[in-house]
């Protein structure tokens, strides 16, 4: 029996556009192969964080690029944290809160609720307290709930950084990767592009290019700079280069709708699926990005169920620091044809 993966945030192989990536690859090595093979910024490829500056209306000298968005996290913790607390969703994104625990950040939480982050318990977790080094959020789509945040929570939230005085920090891979519905503006946008906000190519292009980036206040941008050619000179040109040429010849808005329609499918079975195998279940609805947060009741553990289950694999809650009756399911990287099949096999678990 083949097992079925809803473990992964990854995205299955159809999505990656091999053909188009390696004419690119083949036309930078040709064009500037001694540039892209040899060290260069620790900001990285200028052209690509020019393109990046275009698209956000920023100077280029705050665009940062990174070996992956999770690298420019790290960066940033190791940079900002010295001792204080963070504070993220509860729950949250499992790479980024051990890194948050690696960079010895004492962790504040504010719920997510079926509306993504509330900010009305961020102003009360807060009351009275030290403000934290920042505010890690993942507004859109986020990772593991998969919900969003609406309009007003974003206002508010915003209002509430600027009132008292805190860093936002917006983790966005998945704000693009919407299959219908209407595209919110980011945070980073409602604070007048005074927040930190990050994003990365890993859900748009492939996460093999290992091609991330944040946006940050001039100065913390030349301070990173310097902290990542400390730490490893430059990042990988290459994979930047390949992605700035696939944005330059037009690939990338047609590349984006055939993976969302590529997504959607898949999302759609899982929906279908659900309906019928755990129907009385509570589950949320995103209009995008990788993942159905379940909710089975309690006292289930989905430890327990994850361990009986035969041909199939999820993500306990655990893992993102909820209650062990939730499970992520990533439906980015199984087959359509597939999904049926693995939510049976794990509703017979149950
Ligand atoms: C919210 C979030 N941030 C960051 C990442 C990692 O991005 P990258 O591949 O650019 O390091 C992921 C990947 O799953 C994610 O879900």
């Amino acid at each position: 029996m083949e097992t079925i993966s809803f473990a992964k945030g990854a995205p299955a192989p159809e999505l990656l556009p091999l053909e188009e990536l390696a004419d690119c690859a083949q036309t930078v090595l040709a064009r500037e192969g001694t540039t892209i093979l040899s060290y260069g910024s620790g900001a990285g490829y200028t052209p690509l964080r020019e393109l990046i500056g275009e698209w956000f209306g920023v100077h280029p000298g705050r665009v940062v690029i990174t070996n992956g968005a999770l690298q420019g996290l790290w960066l940033l913790a190791r940079h900002l944290v010295a001792g204080q607390s963070v504070m993220v969703e509860w729950p949250t994104y499992d790479r980024a809160y051990k890194l948050l625990l690696q960079a010895r950040a004492s962790i504040l939480a504010a719920v997510v609720d079926d509306r993504g982050l509330d900010p009305d318990n961020v102003d009360s977790t807060l009351m009275g307290q030290i403000n934290p080094a920042f505010l890690y959020t993942i507004p859109t789509f986020q990772n593991p709930t998969g919900t969003t945040m609406p309009i007003e929570r974003r206002e508010h939230l915003v209002r509430s950084a600027v009132k008292r005085g805190f860093l936002l920090v917006e983790d966005d891979p998945y704000g693009l990767v919407r299959f219908e519905g209407e595209p919110l503006p980011a945070l980073f946008d409602l604070a007048g592009k005074t927040s930190i906000y990050m994003s990365s190519f890993s859900k748009t292009i492939a996460p093999g290019l290992r091609v991330g980036w944040l946006i940050l206040p001039e100065r913390l941008a030349e301070e990173l700079t310097e902290a990542a050619a400390g730490t490893y000179i430059t990042p990988s040109l290459l994979g930047q280069a390949v992605a700035c040429e696939f944005i330059r010849r037009d690939a990338f808005v047609p590349n984006l709708k055939r993976v969302n329609e590529l997504l959607k499918l898949r999302r759609d079975a899982m929906f279908a699926a659900l309906e019928k195998h755990f129907s009385g279940v509570k589950w949320t609805r995103p209009e995008g990005g990788y993942f159905i947060w379940l909710e089975l009741p309690v006292p289930t553990d989905t430890r327990e169920v994850l361990a009986r289950a035969k041909g199939v694999i999820g993500t306990a809650g655990t893992e993102f620091t909820a209650p062990a009756n939730y499970m992520r399911l990533a439906y980015s990287s199984a087959a359509p044809d597939e999904i049926e099949t693995g939510i049976e096999r794990l509703a017979a678990a149950v």
